[in-house]
């Protein structure tokens, strides 16, 4: 086995996903951690598809991570992943020949079936109560991620999956040695379905903890993009920011990210308000800035820690 296959990446493309801003992130560790490679509790309570956790287990060594989102199914795959990545593998491999061999009217027709039952396993599935099921609908989530328009995962207010179907040639369903390291790279992990806020319960003094919560809009054209059900706005921006210098105040060592609203309005510093006295800095990412996925452009994004 070579190194590459070691490797453990995110097993989803997510929306927010912060694979652009790793190295500024990474500059941005505390330095004890960067001058040991040790991370004795690592606590990410947005994990979404995990780029950073994922970069960093495989450069740093990790004594204890706690994983938290509160979408159930993101945390249901991430725990039939770490439990059995087997069975999960066989139910993909499975999916994935079934679709690579039908022509592209028929894979659309495969993708909305599938996303049909996946949309009626909600009022049946016990989250609680790990599964056969569960298997089943992970890989039905990984499936339609592969598949569907843009990659991306969103539900409309009824908790629907509803993004139409994308248009691959030979989509990487199956991702067996990814998901054989994720599973591996999990092994040490706890995975929390919660509200961030649960995280509370996690911290002490000396934890790292890696904020990456939903976006503020970036402008009024922007789409919607919802994880969940429920929404992120600003007043959950200032509980977080709350919940940052309480953590602070325990010991941790706090680093968050976010969508910068200078890039849109240069007087608008709500960020710089409610995390006065914490280090801000603004970054350059090449991000997504409509809905149709083709325009891209430079914009900056915060990022912010308790530390120097
Ligand atoms: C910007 S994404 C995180 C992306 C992640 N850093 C990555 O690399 O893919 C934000 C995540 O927060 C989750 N989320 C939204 N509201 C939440 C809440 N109140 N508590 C916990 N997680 C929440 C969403 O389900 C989503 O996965």
């Amino acid at each position: 086995m070579n190194d590459k296959e070691n490797i453990a990446r995110p097993f989803l493309k997510w929306v927010g996903g912060k694979t652009q801003l790793l190295n500024e992130l990474e500059k941005r560790l505390p330095d004890k951690t960067r001058k040991t490679g040790v991370i004795e509790c690592y606590i990410e309570p947005f994990v979404g598809g995990g780029a950073l956790f994922f970069y960093l287990q495989k450069k740093y060594k990790i004594r204890k991570a706690y994983l938290i989102d509160n979408n159930q199914d993101l945390i249901l795959t991430y725990k039939v992943i770490k439990k059995e990545p087997e069975k999960l593998i066989a139910a993909l491999e499975k999916l994935q020949e079934d679709y690579l061999r039908k022509n592209r009217i028929d894979r659309q027709k495969q993708y909305y079936h599938i996303r049909d039952e996946y949309n009626s396993q909600m009022g049946t599935i016990n989250y609680r109560q790990f599964s056969s099921a569960w298997i089943k609908r992970a890989s039905y989530l990984i499936m339609l991620n592969k598949t569907c328009f843009n990659g991306l995962f969103r539900i409309n207010s009824k908790g629907e999956f509803n993004v139409p179907a994308g248009k691959y040639k030979n989509p990487m369903i199956c991702d067996s040695g990814n998901l054989r390291n994720v599973s591996k790279a999990l092994a040490k992990t706890h995975i929390v379905c919660a509200d961030y806020s649960k995280c509370r319960d996690f911290v002490g003094m000396g934890s790292l903890v890696y904020f990456d919560p939903p976006y503020r809009p970036i402008n009024n054209t922007s789409c919607f993009t919802a994880y969940t059900k429920d929404g992120f706005y600003d007043e959950e921006q200032v509980s977080l920011a709350k919940l940052s210098k309480e953590l602070a105040d325990k010991g941790a060592f706090v680093l968050l990210s976010n969508s910068d609203p200078t890039n849109e309005n240069a007087e608008d510093n709500f960020f710089d308000r409610i995390y006065r006295g914490f280090n801000i800095k603004r970054v350059l990412a090449s991000r997504m800035i409509n809905c149709n996925g083709a325009k891209r452009g430079q914009i900056k994004e915060l990022i912010i820690n308790n530390y120097q």
